[in-house]
């Protein structure tokens, strides 16, 4: 094929996409590790969701178990952006092992909000997706039967707490903006005395992704959506484009993308989740420009500055 017979097509790209602050720090936070320490730098669990990072971690020299008696004694160790149950730290303390923790601080807050209202003898509703990390570690800053989790609204309707029983709702960082409105309404509607965050704990990454693939979705024939299939806020943003009408793809790079899916597709909608580094993005634009001919349009819904610091270990 020349330039002239690729047939064109109009790229265009959600922002903000991609890396959150969270993401960022987490990452750079085993580099720095890797840095101070020297390899290996134990990882318990994907730092973040995303084979790319993983891989170019694991390349200088960084090894990713799955649980604390998998790191040898004295060997540092970083636990994943996505927090720890208690009992994790707890256990590298005991152990004397020198941890880091990449937990966003947006968790770290959700956690905290946890205990605080413990503290305050409230039962905790949490919505969030079973199984997750986060919900794992999330639900594990409380005692056991101290939280119940809650996924859908139906789940709200079978809870069978007496009405001026003591609740509080708290929700994971990366569920979807729209579908967690509704679960919280039931419950406010339920429990008209459940106390909880004004609206909900969804980051501001998620809540911007959202709202940037919401403008791209309705003007494409077909959204990509680089991210992993076990990162929820990628999924979400294959939901939300879905739910504008317009099909989503999850792709974890160029290479899966099927040219079939591009047969009739003039308008071609394209964003990251928050553990897709840009490198992705540029690879998938990259890709389909061996194809096609390219008209590449970034559409902007907000600027985003958040910056998170590193834990003082790193800094000192
Ligand atoms: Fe943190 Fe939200 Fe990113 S909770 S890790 S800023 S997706």
């Amino acid at each position: 094929h020349s330039a002239a017979e690729k047939p064109p097509i109009t790229l265009l790209i959600a922002a903000p996409r991609g890396f959150c602050a969270g993401v960022d720090r987490a990452i750079e936070i085993v580099e720095r590790a890797l840095e101070r320490y020297g390899a290996p730098v134990y990882v318990r669990h994907e730092i973040v969701h995303n084979k790319y990072v993983v891989d170019g971690l694991r390349q200088k020299g960084a090894i990713f178990v799955e649980e604390l008696d998998e790191v040898p004694d004295n060997a540092p160790v970083v636990f994943s952006a996505h927090g720890v149950p208690k009992a994790v730290p707890e256990e590298a303390d005991r152990r004397g092992l020198d941890y880091l923790d990449a937990t966003c601080p947006l968790v770290s807050k959700v956690h905290r909000q946890a205990e605080r209202q413990l503290e305050a003898d409230r039962h905790i509703v949490f919505v969030g997706h079973k199984g997750h990390p986060e919900v794992i570690g999330t639900m594990g800053q409380v005692p056991e039967g101290t939280m119940t989790l809650v996924e859908t609204v139906e789940d709200v309707e079978a809870l069978d707490f007496a009405e001026d029983d003591a609740l509080a709702f708290l929700t994971q960082t990366t569920l979807s903006v729209d579908d967690t409105a509704e679960i919280v309404d039931a419950l406010r509607t339920k429990f008209p005395h459940i106390v909880g965050p004004k609206a909900e704990d969804i980051c501001y990454a998620t809540s911007n992704r959202q709202a940037a693939v919401k403008q791209i979705a309705p003007g494409s024939d077909l959204v990509l959506v680089i991210g992993a299939g076990n990162s929820s806020n990628s999924l979400r943003l294959v939901e939300v484009s879905e739910k504008c009408g317009t099909n989503a793809k999850l792709i974890r790079r160029a290479a899966d993308i099927d040219p079939t899916w591009l047969e009739g597709v003039g308008t071609l909608g394209l964003t990251a989740g928050a553990s897709a580094p840009e490198e992705l993005v540029r690879e998938v634009v990259d890709k389909i420009a061996e194809w096609r001919e390219v008209e590449e349009h970034t559409l902007v819904t907000t600027e985003e500055k958040m910056v998170f610091k590193l834990p003082r270990q790193l800094t000192q």
